[in-house]
C-alpha cells in the first residue's frame, strides 16, 4: 500500500471514531524507534460484551476450579472497585485503599490455595475477550519488531494464558505484573515481588522498565491505559522523545470525561475495539 493510501485509511479511522487529539503531531513524531506500552485489563481487553461485563485477569480466577464458594474475593471487588473509578477522589486518596484490597485479594488466593495446573482451565472456561482487532494489532507489532510492554496490576500468570491461548503471545512482548509464587507442589504461596496495583505502576516502571534493553533502545512510545494511574507505565524509560497516549474510557463516562481529556492525549469513549491503535501503528511504521 502507498504512504498516500495509508494516509487516506488513517484520516477515515480517525473520523470515524470522532475523538479529540490534542495534539497531532505527535502521532508523526512517534515514527521513530517506536514502541508501545499497554496496561492489559480493560485495555488490550474488553471491557463488555454484548451487555455483559468481560472478566479482568482477576476476575477469571473466581471459578469454583479454584476458589470456593464463600470466598469473599467478589464483595471486596464490589466495595472497592466504585473507589478506584471514583472521579471525586483524589490518587492519593485512592493510594492506601487500592493497597489494602489488592493485599486482601492476594491474603484470600492464598489461602484458597490456588493450583498452577488448573490456570489454563479456568482461562478456557471463561469469558475472557481481547479487543475486536487484537490480533492485527499483536501481529503486526511482532512482525515489525516493535516491542511491546505489557503493564498490568491483574495477574501475570493469567494474563500470559489469556495471551497465549488467542495465539499471540510473541517475542516483542515483556511483562510486568503480579506474579504468583508457588511451591513445590504447584499450589499458591505467595506473590512474587513489589505488589503492583493501579495507581503505583510508576514505581513499578522504574524498579523493572529500566532493566529491559528493549524498552531503553525506544525512546517514543505509543501508551495505552483505561486508568489515569497507567500514565505513569512509561516512567521507565529514561529518554523518552515522545509520548502518545491513548485512554480508554470504558466505565463512568460522563463524570471522567473531563478528567481523560485533560491526560492523555486521544480519549476513546466505550470504544471496544482496537482500530485507532491499530490506525496510528500501520501508521507510523
Ligand atoms: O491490567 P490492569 O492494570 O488494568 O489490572 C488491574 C485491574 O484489575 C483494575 O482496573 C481493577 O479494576 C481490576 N481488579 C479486579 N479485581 C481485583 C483487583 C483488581 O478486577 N481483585
Ligand atoms: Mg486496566
Amino acid at each position: 500500500m502507498s504512504k498516500n493510501e495509508t494516509d487516506i485509511i488513517f484520516i477515515l479511522v480517525l473520523k470515524r471514531h470522532q475523538f479529540m487529539v490534542k495534539d497531532p503531531y505527535l502521532i508523526l513524531l512517534i515514527i521513530l524507534f517506536p514502541q508501545v506500552i499497554s496496561d492489559f485489563d480493560m485495555t488490550l481487553t474488553r471491557f463488555a460484551h454484548n451487555g455483559m461485563r468481560v472478566p479482568t485477569t482477576h476476575n477469571i480466577l473466581d471459578n469454583r476450579l479454584l476458589i470456593n464458594e464463600d470466598c469473599t474475593k467478589k464483595e471486596l471487588l464490589n466495595t472497592y472497585y466504585p473507589i478506584e473509578i471514583d472521579a471525586g477522589r483524589s490518587t492519593e486518596e485512592k493510594l492506601p485503599l487500592m493497597v489494602e484490597w489488592w493485599t486482601k485479594v492476594h491474603e484470600l488466593l492464598i489461602d484458597q490455595r490456588i493450583r498452577k495446573d488448573m490456570l489454563a482451565r479456568a482461562v478456557k472456561e471463561s469469558s475472557a475477550m481481547l479487543r475486536e482487532g487484537y490480533k492485527v494489532f499483536f501481529d503486526h507489532l511482532a512482525e515489525h519488531h516493535i516491542p511491546l510492554l505489557i503493564f498490568s496490576a491483574g495477574v501475570g500468570d493469567v494474563l500470559e494464558e489469556v495471551i497465549r491461548q488467542n495465539h499471540v503471545f510473541h517475542p516483542n512482548i515483556n511483562i510486568i505484573s503480579n506474579y504468583m509464587d508457588f511451591d513445590h507442589t504447584g499450589v499458591l504461596q505467595a506473590f512474587k515481588g513489589q505488589l503492583i496495583h493501579t495507581f503505583n505502576k510508576r514505581q513499578g516502571a522504574l524498579s523493572h522498565a529500566a532493566h529491559l534493553r528493549q524498552v531503553q533502545d525506544r525512546p517514543n512510545v505509543l501508551l495505552l491505559g483505561d486508568s489515569l494511574g497507567d500514565l505513569t507505565m512509561a516512567d521507565g524509560v529514561t529518554d523518552t522523545h515522545n509520548i502518545l497516549t491513548i485512554g480508554f474510557l470504558n466505565d463512568q463516562v460522563e463524570e471522567r470525561k473531563e478528567s481523560y481529556i485533560n491526560s492523555f492525549d486521544i480519549v476513546l469513549v466505550k470504544d471496544e475495539t482496537m482500530d485507532i491503535p491499530n490506525a496510528i501503528v500501520k501508521y507510523v511504521t
